[in-house]
């Protein structure tokens, strides 16, 4: 038996160097063996010989394809015992199929791709599940955060925090690792206890207040709960405690979001996603079925650098076969953290006027030209910055195969950047606004502006009477439906 010891659970470099020895030593995968030094694997270490290079050498140098180094940064992270070993036998096989990593139906590529994307959902409920509790220090205020992953994806996705948290000095803590960031430099350490982490703030009152008000029924769903929200992460969540509550409040609404619940990918969308975390693209070969498939997509893209920042991607929502479909400009701060297109102050001032106008926003498909968040960090808020051209057009991909799918009769876009998106071409909002534009395809578009410039807008009259124009555009899209 070939024994390695890696540095760390996630020593991936001590992985590599390892496996490049064992290979070209001829070491077969069932002679070959890796343990974590400090491990329980580890402890008959000292009567385990060193491995030495014996056999002839059967190659020299080999390289392996990009593919498959990335799929293995990303199992190293993965829990299971047997990670190492998979991936050797990986490696082993690839010396005589260099294509091995294409064969999706290969039990080994089949079972490495599923654990990276185990890493990659962790990852993403990191994201979406740490919450901060502020405490003080010497050096003022500190946000302090406990997280149990289910794979070991601190590392990889502290910069996200980073990234979001700039300003701000936070430490997140888990059972196996904790890092620090003091506003300039990102620091690792030893993993650590929940009694470590802080229990109770003010932040925690914040999160209570906003989880009720965008509270989402569809958690309510056992299997969508266990998939969106596993109840591992429920104890450190403050807003969790106010679930029986909302329960009871939210039957009516329950329904209809449970229809619009996600489902697991197949596996020609697995595919396709995989093939996205590897080099960017989701052009070839996928084309979404149904609206299910591209909620889950959309979180895989990488079409331009908007979705580094943001917590997830936010698709559209509403009933497949929508007459009318209602494009915004990109998530703001609460759709971004919710999910769901509208739902913050905008999406307030939208569904008022809706429903002055006499529609009812579960008939309306409403989603937006840009699905990731884009902003900069100011103090402790996030900025919306409108999106450019670049980032517009790359996010047509994904509006477009949202319109393939609804077929609506009428697009309203809202505000200049949604007109692009929906239009391919710059407009005028203001010289173009409530005209039925015909397009090719037979449907109408209509343009109007965005709820938000009435938000804006400083005088109470100017506001009242901008507003009344925004119904008269609702009314006139309803009466031409
Ligand atoms: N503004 C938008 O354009 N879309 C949203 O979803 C929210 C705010």
């Amino acid at each position: 038996m070939a024994t390695a010891v890696l540095d760390h659970e996630t020593d991936f470099d001590g992985w590599r160097a390892a496996a490049r020895r064992f290979r070209l030593a001829g070491v077969e995968p069932a002679q070959a063996r890796f343990v974590v030094r400090g491990s329980e694997a580890s402890g008959d270490l000292f009567s385990t010989e060193a491995f030495e290079e014996t056999a002839p050498r059967r190659e020299t140098a080999f390289t392996v394809p990009k593919a498959f180094v990335e799929v293995a940064q990303e199992v190293i992270l993965h829990r299971s015992a047997d990670r190492f070993d998979l991936l050797y036998r990986l490696l082993w096989r690839l010396r005589d199929q260099p294509d091995l990593m294409k064969v999706v139906s290969d039990r080994d590529v089949a079972d490495a791709l599923e654990r990276a994307r185990n890493v990659s959902r962790a990852s993403h409920k990191m994201k979406a599940f740490v919450r901060f509790r502020l405490i003080g220090d010497e050096d003022g205020e500190l946000y302090v955060a406990w997280f149990e992953p289910a794979h070991r994806v601190l590392e990889k996705t502290s910069g996200f925090f980073v990234r979001r948290f700039t300003t701000m000095r936070w430490s997140i803590l888990t059972p196996d690792g904790s890092c620090f960031w003091d506003g300039e430099a990102l620091t690792f350490g030893p993993g650590a206890r929940l009694e470590d982490a802080p229990q109770d703030d003010e932040v925690e009152e914040f999160w209570k207040t906003y989880y009720a008000s965008t509270f989402n029924p569809a958690r309510l769903k056992t299997r969508t709960m266990q998939g969106e929200m596993p109840k591992r992460y429920w104890k450190n969540l403050p807003e969790a405690q106010l679930i029986p509550e909302l329960v009871a409040a939210s039957r009516a609404r329950t329904e209809t979001m449970i229809q619009a619940t996600p489902t697991e990918p197949n596996a020609r969308l697995s595919k396709a996603i995989a093939r996205s975390a590897r080099d960017g693209s989701f052009e070839e070969g996928f084309v979404a079925s149904t609206l299910d498939e591209l909620k889950h997509a959309v979180q895989a893209c990488r079409r331009c650098p908007l979705w580094r920042d943001a917590t997830q991607g936010v698709c559209g929502e509403g009933p497949r076969q929508a007459k009318l479909m209602i494009v915004g400009e990109q998530p703001g701060d609460q759709e971004d953290l919710a999910g769901r297109p509208f739902v913050g102050p905008a999406g307030q001032v939208l569904d008022a006027a809706l429903a002055e106008a006499g529609i009812d926003r579960g008939d309306v498909f409403i989603t937006n030209a840009v699905k990731h968040f884009k902003h900069e960090p100011r103090g402790k808020r996030r900025l919306h910055k409108t999106p450019v051209g670049s980032e517009i057009s790359a996010c047509r991909w994904w509006l477009d195969q949202e319109r393939r799918l609804v077929k609506p009769v009428l697009t309203l876009a809202l505000g200049a950047t949604a007109s692009l998106a929906v239009l391919g071409r710059t407009v005028a909002v203001t010289q173009e606004r409530g005209q039925p534009l015909t397009q090719p395809d037979g449907s109408l578009v209509t343009i109007t502006v965005h709820p938000s410039y009435l938000l804006r807008l400083p005088d109470e009259a100017t506001k009242a009477r901008e507003r009344e124009r925004f119904v008269a555009d609702l009314k006139r899209v309803r009466a031409s439906l």
